[in-house]
């Protein structure tokens, strides 16, 4: 049953079920984790929900001696595994009908000769209507030869009332320069508004309540600025470590991994002004506007904080240090935890520091975004009576527990007056019997209905690359080892001191 509204929609097509048209999805990387743990059970989501036409097809393009029915037992295996909807016979029948396997490489001709011939017999076969949709879930270096083969073989001509799209996934460069070459390439072959840039934090149900929850309302709006907020956070805390992921991780770094985009996007979220509409024109406008007003303030020294996991404890279990994980490079700097304070330039707010952090083994996963108010301007009780009153806060939690939690200070019962910091909760859960659907259930259906509000766009991608450029190239210049924190710890003491320069503490989430 489709019981899932889209609050970015116009409330008068909010009834119409949003079913993507006949189409071709083509995954290369089709073995990487992304694909088995998100993609392919994403796919069945959809088709079990009823969002996906008859007319479609899935191909998967790697480099394994598979048959068609080899591959279809990956992708039924990663839907028994990870699917979130219950797996139905007729759904996956129909699914199936449409599954092909191209085996192949990126630099061998042939193989793509035979993914254009696999396309076009889906075509016939399933009626697409020639629309394509090239999921790369490669490593960027491997865009430029796709795109390249994808061309020399005719698999993105446009006909008559066809579509032709890509999907990439972040990271889009490791800098502004490299972002903008890979942007390049892109757009050799595609227009702007085929391409479609996945940050899978923007597919996720809480991330979309910021935009309900700030603009359907009226009770928050007067109050989100510097006149009443005095500084907001942003948590994305993970508790494992790296994994086998140092390949990727490894002289990355978790600012690059996700400041630059996740953390980056909830900023602009919180911090941008009302759009005129929810149209993917209109939100980008707003949301470009306050990245280019965001920067770090120039002491690096004292405005930012890295660290890097040592040994610890996780879940009650020892747990190795960063430089001992399988493939990390002997004496590596790269930073496991990031922290920094990021000023917004305008009206709005001036003078109120926004402090972004994210790390790796701390002691448990939790993404939230918390706006901290102003102490009332006058207090008439006693220092005694207000000893426990807090800071009133205002926190969106992403993940896990989704919800959003209001702190304040109540009357603590007695005849006395002692005032103490209280919740008042709303989860969704409690409130709510839809379940969300996974941030690339979403997003996988926008790429294949052609709705882009909830895709960066290349500028912001750029202006958030020159907000995090000068840091990372600060951090780099001082070539010393990150400042170590114990695994299962909420990290290094240069993290707290940044915010203790303030006069602010972080929140324990
Ligand atoms: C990815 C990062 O973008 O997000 C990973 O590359 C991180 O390092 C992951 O683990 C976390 O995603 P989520 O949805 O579990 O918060």
């Amino acid at each position: 049953m489709n019981s899932y509204v889209n609050p970015l929609r116009d409330p008068q097509d909010r009834r119409l079920p949003r079913i993507a048209g006949p189409c071709v999805l083509v995954i290369f990387g089709v073995t990487g984790d992304l694909s088995r743990k998100k993609l392919m059970p994403a796919v069945y989501d959809l088709a079990n929900r009823g969002m996906l036409p008859p007319g479609f097809g899935l191909v998967g393009f790697a480099r394994r001696d598979w048959a068609d029915q080899d591959f279809a037992q990956v992708v039924h295996d990663a839907v028994k595994e990870n699917a979130r909807t219950p797996f139905r016979e007729e759904v996956w029948e129909q699914l199936l009908e449409g599954i092909r396997f191209v085996p192949g490489t990126f630099d061998d001709d042939q193989s793509f000769e035979r993914l254009r011939d696999t396309i076009r017999d889906l075509d016939t076969a399933r009626g697409t209507g020639g629309n394509h949709a090239f999921y790369l879930s490669i490593p960027p270096s491997s865009f430029e030869q796709v795109m390249t083969q994808l061309r020399r073989h005719g698999m993105t001509e446009r006909h008559e009332g066809n579509w032709n799209r890509v999907v990439i996934e972040k990271p889009f460069g490791h800098d502004l320069e490299s972002a903008r070459e890979l942007d390049d390439v892109v757009s050799v072959l595609f227009q702007p508004h085929e391409v479609f840039r996945i940050d899978h934090y923007l597919g996720k149900e809480t991330v979309q309540n910021m935009l309900a929850l700030r603009f359907a309302n009226q009770m928050f709006e007067p109050i989100w600025n510097n006149h009443y907020v005095s500084h907001v956070e942003i948590t994305m805390a993970e508790d494992i470590g790296i994994g086998g992921r140092a390949g990727y991780f490894d002289g990355i770094g978790i600012a690059r991994d996700v400041i630059q985009n996740h953390l980056l996007q909830l900023l602009a979220l919180t911090a941008m002004e009302e759009p005129t509409s929810f149209e993917a024109g209109q939100l980008r406008a707003e949301k470009k506007k306050v990245l280019a007003a965001a920067r770090v303030p120039d002491r690096y020294d004292l405005h930012t904080a890295r660290g890097q996991y040592a040994a610890g404890w996780q879940g009650g279990r020892p747990v190795i240090g960063y430089l001992e994980e399988d493939g990390v490079s002997p004496g590596s700097t790269t930073e496991t935890y990031a922290a920094m304070r990021v000023d917004i330039d305008n009206r709005r707010w001036a003078g109120v520091p926004f402090y972004l952090r994210s790390a790796k083994r701390m002691p448990r996963r939790v993404t939230e975004v918390a706006l901290s108010f102003k102490r009332a301007p006058h207090l008439p009780f006693t220092a005694t009576d207000t000893e426990e009153l807090g800071t009133n806060a205002l926190v969106m939690r992403i993940q896990p527990d989704e919800g959003v939690t209001l702190r304040f200070g109540a009357k603590v019962p007695g005849t006395q007056m002692e005032i103490r910091e209280v919740s008042m909760d709303f989860g969704y859960g409690g409130s709510f019997t839809e379940s969300s659907p996974e941030a690339y259930e979403r997003l996988i259906l926008d790429v294949l209905l052609g709705d882009p509000p909830l895709f960066p766009q290349q500028e912001e991608v750029e202006l958030s690359w020159k907000i995090l450029d000068p840091v990372i190239e600060y951090w780099a210049s001082l070539k010393q080892q990150p400042e170590q924190y114990a695994s299962g710890t909420w990290g290094p003491a240069s993290g707290r001191e940044m915010l203790a320069r303030d006069g602010f503490s972080w929140r324990r989430p």
